[in-house]
């Protein structure tokens, strides 16, 4: 297989990850593979060599832990690789003051950090070939604060935020950035936030991780900004960004965070009014 056709997917042992290598092996990308996922990773990769012919490199790696992320990151910028679909992410949910710290670092590491490294690895080797294509998986949750969310909205923000400015340094280069913002989407995320409650409503409009990646490939593909899969996706992600904030959290507060709280079991999850944090003594 030509070198060119290398593409690397972190988050690759499920949900949108998954697809995104299912696809990219279907348009006869040789694939390295990245999560923590052995297993998950080790029976793709046997699915997609045999079904498409390509080569697929299982890489196992914590991408929240800083020395074997940049053992990753020293390893993949000398290969000869063409995509990066920079995926791997999961959520915090709940009162931040509350949650478990290590995984609220965890998250930063994952979401933002090694985005962040896997991008400054590759880019060079990209733009020294003059052709290459970023895929970045931010969330309509960046678009906007998220109280109980707090830190995967800000880490969703930042991913949202690097894509688009990249998208608009690459112009000229070969190299393009493209970002996919989804909305919600029916992947193992919501358990490894301990809000899978949430997948009970139906109004959210839930797309398949299939879907959004396809979307995601086809945009990327085509070198746009940006992706945002599903009409009701799209209306989150104008509403996010353009909403005024004082108009924004009374809502959120008033229909999106009540739901949140009773998925994670009834637990923590208000924003206190301004009324009762003025009259909180310090
Ligand atoms: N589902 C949604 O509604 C939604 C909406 C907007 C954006 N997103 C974004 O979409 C991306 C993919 O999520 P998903 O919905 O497909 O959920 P998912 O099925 O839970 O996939 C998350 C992937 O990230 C990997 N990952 C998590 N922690 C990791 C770590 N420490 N080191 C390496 N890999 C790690 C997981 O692999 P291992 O557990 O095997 O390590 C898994 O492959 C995330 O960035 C998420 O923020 C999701």
């Amino acid at each position: 297989m030509n070198g060119a056709k290398w593409a690397v997917v972190t988050g690759a042992s499920s949900g949108i990850g998954e697809h995104l290598a299912r696809g990219l092996a279907a348009r006869g990308h040789d694939l390295w593979l990245v999560a923590r996922g052995t297993e998950a990773l080790e029976r793709l990769a046997k699915e997609l060599q045999e079904r498409h012919r390509v080569t697929v490199r299982v890489r196992t790696c914590d991408l929240a832990d800083p020395a074997a992320r940049g053992a990753l990151t020293e390893e993949l910028a000398g290969e000869p690789v063409s995509v990066l679909c920079a995926n791997a992410g999961f959520p915090t949910c709940g009162p931040f003051s509350t949650n478990d710290p290590a995984k609220e670092t965890a998250e930063v590491q994952v979401n933002v950090v090694a985005l962040h490294a896997l991008t400054q690895a590759l880019l060079p080797g990209m733009l020294a070939r003059g052709h290459g294509r970023i895929l970045v998986t931010g969330s309509t949750a960046g678009c906007q604060p998220v109280p109980t969310a707090a830190t995967y909205a800000a880490t969703k923000a930042f991913a949202n935020s690097f894509a688009e400015s990249l998208h608009v340094e690459l112009r000229g280069t070969g190299v393009t950035c493209t970002l996919l913002a989804p909305g919600p989407v029916r992947t193992n995320f919501y358990l490894e936030g301990g809000i899978q409650d949430l997948q009970k409503h139906a109004f959210l409009a839930w797309l398949t991780p299939r879907r959004v990646a396809e979307a995601g490939l086809r945009g990327m593909a085509e070198g746009r900004r940006v992706v945002v899969p599903g009409p009701v996706a799209k209306a989150q992600y104008l509403a996010g960004r353009h909403t005024p904030r004082a108009l924004l959290f009374p809502v959120l507060g008033a229909a999106v965070l009540p739901l949140f709280r009773r998925a994670r079991g009834g637990t923590g999850g208000t924003i206190p009014n301004r009324q009762s944090v003025n009259s909180r003594k310090v």
